[in-house]
């Protein structure tokens, strides 16, 4: 029987973080577990740095952004000594269930450790990059495409203004949801991304901008806004503003919207998303269910095995691509 449940944040903070820790401290109190918190990702495991947790300790944390149990990268979860220190902590404090709310590098984590500790694990997703393979959204996603509107909805009134090229560069890691659903709410003139987009084609698509933004231009299109995603093109926003300068005599500005995607109160969808995943993580604990990742397909609650979670990637809707590539990016001139 499961007496006592920890809970941490792991990984790039996310917007209903907060709200997902409430949901676990209200449901464990409804289930008459004991709740404690370690800090700062896996660092509080290795450390041994926790806080119990009660409904008053989360009272009034849905809307704020960040972790109140503050997150990070852990290094030393990849070692073994780091991982037994870890398992070492949650014996010494009589932890019968880890919930991790982070991505699928917390969970790989977890998995690890699991290694070394028998105790219960389960995964909520948290992460602004939604690129977890099981579950339609994750924790954070939302509230960070809505930032990316609101500052490109700004940056487009300049560039209207100025009759300006800007190229906004979009977080993400590796994946393109936050690029391509902010692309398509500001109707960027066009989107880059890993799912439209090989670094191998670079030149060709230097070449292809170029016409493109000439063509806009003849149109006397006011503003052309270029969103892309991190990590894609060698050198990023500031080096594609470059090249178009030196290749077509181009003047483009280039912005990077960076850690503004990771802050600020959780919009109404992450809070909801977030307060009924954590309800299930600790629902699915009572009925004994182990090792898996609480998802959201359909607007249907689910469970899927944590390993099977952090196999994949999940994909941009190809509804997305296919409607930029095939008729939007077309017909903005
Ligand atoms: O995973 C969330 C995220 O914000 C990514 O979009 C970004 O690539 C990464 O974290 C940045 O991580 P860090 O803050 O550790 O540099």
């Amino acid at each position: 029987m499961i007496k006592k449940v920890a809970v941490l944040t792991s990984g790039g903070d996310a917007p209903g973080m907060n709200a997902a820790i409430r949901s676990v401290v209200l449901a464990a109190h409804h289930y008459k577990l004991q709740t404690i918190g370690f800090y700062s990702g896996y660092n509080g495991l290795i450390e041994d740095s926790s806080t119990p947790l009660t409904p008053a300790s989360v009272n009034g944390i849905i809307h704020r952004g960040g972790t109140i149990l503050k997150s990070a990268r852990c290094p030393a979860m990849h070692t073994e000594q780091g991982l037994k220190l870890a398992a070492a902590t949650l014996e010494k404090e009589e932890v019968d269930a880890l919930i991790v709310i982070g991505g699928d590098g917390s969970f790989n984590g977890l998995l690890a450790l699991n290694q070394h500790w028998t105790g219960r694990i389960i995964g909520i997703p948290g992460t602004i990059d939604n690129d977890i393979d099981g579950t339609d959204f994750t924790i954070g996603f939302s509230t960070a495409v809505n930032t990316g509107i609101e500052a490109i909805d700004k940056i487009r009134d300049t560039a209207e203004a100025f009759e300006r090229i800007f190229i906004v560069e979009l977080m993400g890691r590796r994946s393109g949801h936050i690029t391509f659903n902010v692309g398509i709410a500001c109707a960027a003139e066009q989107i880059l991304s890993f799912e439209n987009f090989s670094q191998d084609d670079e030149q060709e698509k230097l070449s292809h901008l170029a016409k493109e933004i000439s063509r806009a231009q003849q149109n006397r299109h006011a503003s052309y806004i270029i969103v892309i995603a991190e990590n894609l093109w060698r050198g990023g926003a500031t080096e594609l503003a470059r090249q178009l300068k030196e290749t077509a005599n181009i003047d483009c500005t280039a912005c990077i919207l960076g850690y503004i995607q990771r802050g600020g109160s959780p919009v109404a969808k992450d809070r909801i998303l977030a307060t009924k995943m954590g309800v299930a993580a600790v629902q699915e604990l009572i009925a004994g269910n182990d090792k898996v990742m609480i998802g959201e397909r359909n607007n249907q609650l689910l469970t899927v095995p944590l390993a099977v979670a952090v196999l994949h990637k999940e994909k941009v809707s190809e509804n997305l691509v296919s409607a930029q590539e095939n008729i939007l990016a077309l017909t903005a001139q």
